[in-house]
């Protein structure tokens, strides 16, 4: 088990978000799959995302090396449908299949904004409808919700990954809400889903911005983020059709935009070596603030080696996306089932 302030994550397996953890029903299967220790939503904005044909993703015809490129933006629900199908769920529990693995299931909601007010109604949002009561009390599901802020998804026409410039707006401006609404509440479990960095003073940089949020709290010192998930998919990667499952498509690039993110096996290296410069880097003096931070480790892991690789580059959890978009909830027992 592995506790991230607040919430518990047992098995340390879960799904990183992702366009098939984007409706009620995916929702309810990664719920009630007992080979996943959390539900990370797909990444919701506070009106809904415009998707059309252009946002697609395609696996490569490769069964060896599980890779995909995908296109998507957010989601289209927007975050007040995934507070109704939480708030469902939650309440629904004790119709599960398996209640006595379910008992403390988190669910993580991924979301994202692109302003500060509009982060701040969101986890405002988040608190009044699953952590509080109408009286303000802590609602029984308190220790159940997590929150991801997504900030490095690289298919935003107009709006490049926050992550990867950490010490100017927006990010800034979203961090320091963060920081506000964790001093409201200091149960509150916070990460950040983050971009594969490509060199060492980008870890550096976004690691000394997150310390500048810590503050003290009865003579400790204390941080809003608890929690970092790396990596997002790696942005403006091209595939031809003919490298892809669908090779007879017609049309030339696997993805009509063409340009997308790449996720799977190629992946798999540099989310090991960001997982790996974030765990070494947290654990040293210059960031002994940050040294409670949980590292969720996402990044063509395909099976029970990937899984051993990450927890041994620092990974406490680890998380998949494309081979659940492969296999379905099935994706997790190969991550810790040995006989599959
Ligand atoms: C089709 C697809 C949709 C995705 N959508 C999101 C998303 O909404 N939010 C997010 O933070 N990451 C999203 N991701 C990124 C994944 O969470 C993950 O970081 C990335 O795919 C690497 O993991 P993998 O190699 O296991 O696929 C998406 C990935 C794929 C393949």
């Amino acid at each position: 088990m592995v506790k991230i302030r607040s919430i518990e994550v047992e098995p340390a397996i879960i799904n990183s978000s992702c366009a098939w953890s984007s409706d009620r029903d995916q929702l309810q299967a990664l719920y009630d799959c007992t080979y996943t220790g959390a539900v990370t939503t797909r990444t919701a904005t506070i009106g809904g995302f415009d998707e059309n044909d252009t946002h697609q993703v395609a696996f490569v015809n490769d069964e060896a090396h599980l890779t995909t490129i995908n296109s998507y933006g957010y989601s289209p629900h927007p975050l007040s449908t995934y507070l109704g199908v939480i708030t469902d769920i939650l309440s629904s529990e004790k119709t599960s299949l398996v209640p006595e693995r379910l008992t403390s299931k988190p669910f993580i909601i991924s979301i994202t904004a692109s302003d500060a007010p509009t982060l701040r109604e969101m986890v405002a949002s988040i608190q009044s409808t699953l952590r509080y009561t109408p009286d303000d009390t802590a609602s029984p599901w308190a220790h159940r919700i997590a929150i991801e802020l997504n900030t490095s998804c690289p298919n935003i026409s107009g709006a490049p990954p926050p992550a990867y410039t950490p010490s100017a707006p927006p990010l800034v401006d979203l961090l320091a809400v963060l920081k506000e609404e964790f001093k409201k509440d200091t149960s509150l479990t916070i990460g950040l889903k983050l971009p594969p960095y490509v060199y060492q003073s980008q870890f550096h940089d976004i690691l000394k911005v997150i310390a500048g949020l810590s503050f003290v709290v009865d003579g400790a010192t204390v941080n809003p983020i608890a929690f970092f998930t790396c990596t997002n998919t790696l942005g403006n990667t091209l595939l031809f059709t003919s490298q892809t499952a669908t090779p007879s498509s017609g049309s030339k690039y696997a993805l009509p935009v063409p340009l997308g993110g790449l996720a799977g096996h190629p992946l798999h290296p540099l989310a090991l070596g960001n997982v790996h410069t974030f765990s070494t880097l947290l654990q040293s003096a210059a960031f002994s603030d940050l040294k409670d931070i949980v590292i969720i480790g996402v990044g063509g892991v395909t099976d029970i080696s990937g899984v051993q690789r990450m927890r041994a580059t620092g990974a406490q959890v680890v998380g998949a996306a494309s081979l659940f978009g492969k296999y379905g909830p099935e994706a997790f027992q190969r991550l810790i089932d040995e006989s599959i």
